[in-house]
């Protein structure tokens, strides 16, 4: 019998992993045979790419018949008594994997951003968040009449059903923004009539019931946790004087709505990041676009995603001051831990976002006199590259951006999702209408196939208490 090992490449003592990703080093494999107990050892030199031998992060060894590597070290073992399959392919977190095809956005990691096209940053400085939403729905950019067309109805789809008011002032004191955001889209669910319809109309009806009413579920939140009443609708406000209005009670000066719509442009869709991905997956089973946008909720919180934002801005708190930049990362970097507002899974020379995002924290910085924000981000940038050779990404900026306009941080990833939330609907409309359930395999890394052990094993029977 030909065995084979696989066994992954573990980054650890005598490895190196250079910023490519290419894996050099030696390990030690302890092999063997089960029947006599006989061991051997086995040095093997390795080289991440070889194309030889070495399978993706995976070292394939060939074993004499009846060897068994013993999985120690986490190695993982893989051989042709426990699988038939030819060569499983792998990838750790997916990636550099292609998992589906869009014309939604494109995330070039060299050249930038671009909706249906467009580059990112023509579009924030020349359309508001309603164009942009409209673009990735359709494809292109809305005519004068149908931009307006579009505004009305998102403006008349803005208030909530009475119920859902009432279940946001049941939830406990201190309930986190993005569980009552998450829980009242779950809610809206059962009142939209088009529920269940996916044909294009109908997603296209749900997609701007959605835009409106999860920023409305944003403001109402926040004003009901905090003991205020709603302000009166004011349906002629534009989605960002709306959000800033419905969360404040007061319309919002000029200024303030432009920033806000620059920023619900830049964040709007980022193609297959983890939370667009996972909405996906739930759309491909043909679960309706709430449900998709639920799960696109869920994953949004995580502090690795949509949460850094919120996050950074605690750490910039803690840091407090430029000079204190370099000494606070060097302390948490040589204790390994994750800096936020760094790092990214496909921008390896920069986040597209991140010079507009850095240029509005300085215009803010400067209108308010409150200059130390950028320097500190800035001076966390240099230290970053020069430690780490990583990139921030735009959670860095944004986290003193939405400070600067007044949020309160607990709302920066809730802010985020209302400006997603147009990226999440065109990508659920665009798997709906071009659907195969996504539906990949794991690498299984538990125990071989073994006998059930022999002995007095009984299968617990219900037992009747009644009388
Ligand atoms: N701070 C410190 N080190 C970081 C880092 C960060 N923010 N981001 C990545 N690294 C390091 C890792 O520790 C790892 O180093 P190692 O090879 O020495 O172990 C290496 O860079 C690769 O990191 P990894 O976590 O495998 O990269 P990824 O592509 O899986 O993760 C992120 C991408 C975004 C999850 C990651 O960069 C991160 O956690 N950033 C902080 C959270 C954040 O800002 N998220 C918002 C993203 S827009």
């Amino acid at each position: 019998m030909t065995c084979w090992a696989m066994t992954r490449v573990p980054i650890r003592e005598g490895v190196s992993k250079s910023r490519s990703h290419q894996v050099r080093g030696h390990i030690n494999l302890h092999l063997a045979d089960p029947a006599s107990n006989a061991g051997k050892e086995s040095n093997i030199q390795y080289r991440d790419g070889c194309a030889r031998s070495c399978v993706d992060h995976f070292w394939r060894i060939p074993l004499g018949a009846g060897l068994t590597i013993l999985p120690e070290h986490g190695f993982n073992c893989w051989n042709d008594a426990m699988n038939t399959e030819p060569r499983p392919s792998y990838s750790p977190g997916l990636e550099g994997v292609i998992a589906g095809e869009t014309s939604i956005c494109w995330v070039d990691p060299n050249a930038g951003l671009l909706y249906r096209g467009y580059d990112i940053h023509e579009l924030a400085s020349q359309v508001g968040y309603e164009e942009v939403a409209w673009l990735l729905l359709h494809g292109e950019l809305p005519t004068e009449e149908e931009c307006s067309s579009f505004s009305r109805q998102l403006a008349e789809q803005r208030p909530l059903p009475r119920q859902v008011i009432e279940t946001l002032r049941q939830f406990p004191k201190g309930t986190h923004p993005m569980d009552m955001l998450r829980t009242g889209i779950s809610m809206l669910a059962v009142f939209d009539p088009d529920l269940n319809d996916h044909s294009r109309a109908a997603n296209l009806r749900k997609a701007t019931r959605l835009i409106a009413q999860d920023s409305t579920l944003v403001t109402s939140a926040w004003r009901i946790a905090h003991g205020r009443e709603l302000p009166p609708v004011r349906p002629d406000l534009t989605h960002a004087a709306n959000f800033l209005y419905s969360l404040t009670g007061e319309p919002p000066e000029d200024w303030r709505t432009e920033i806000l719509d620059r920023i619900l442009v830049l964040y709007a869709d980022h193609e297959f990041n983890a939370s667009t991905f996972s909405a996906r997956v739930t759309a491909s089973t043909l679960a309706d676009m709430y449900a998709a946008v639920t799960t696109g909720l869920g994953t949004l919180k995580g502090p690795l995603h949509g949460g850094a934002n919120e996050e950074t801005m605690k750490m910039l708190r803690e840091i407090g001051s430029p000079d204190r930049s370099e000494s606070w990362v060097k302390q948490r970097l040589a204790r390994k831990e994750k800096i936020m507002g760094f790092g990214h899974r496909v921008y390896k020379k920069g986040d597209s976002r991140v010079p507009m995002m850095r240029e509005l924290a300085r215009e803010l910085g400067r209108r308010f006199g409150q200059n130390h924000w950028a320097p500190i981000c800035e001076g966390l940038e240099a230290v970053m590259e020069r430690e780490k050779k990583l990139c921030a990404n735009v959670d860095l900026y944004a986290a003193p951006v939405f400070y600067l306009l007044g949020l309160p941080s607990e709302l920066n990833t809730p802010l985020f999702a209302c400006s997603r939330i147009s990226g999440w609907c065109a990508h659920i409309i665009e798997q709906h209408d071009h659907n195969r359930l996504i539906r990949p395999r794991s690498l299984y890394t538990g125990p071989a196939r073994r006998a059930f052990p022999t002995g007095n094993w009984k299968k617990p029977r219900p037992t009747n208490t009644a009388s």
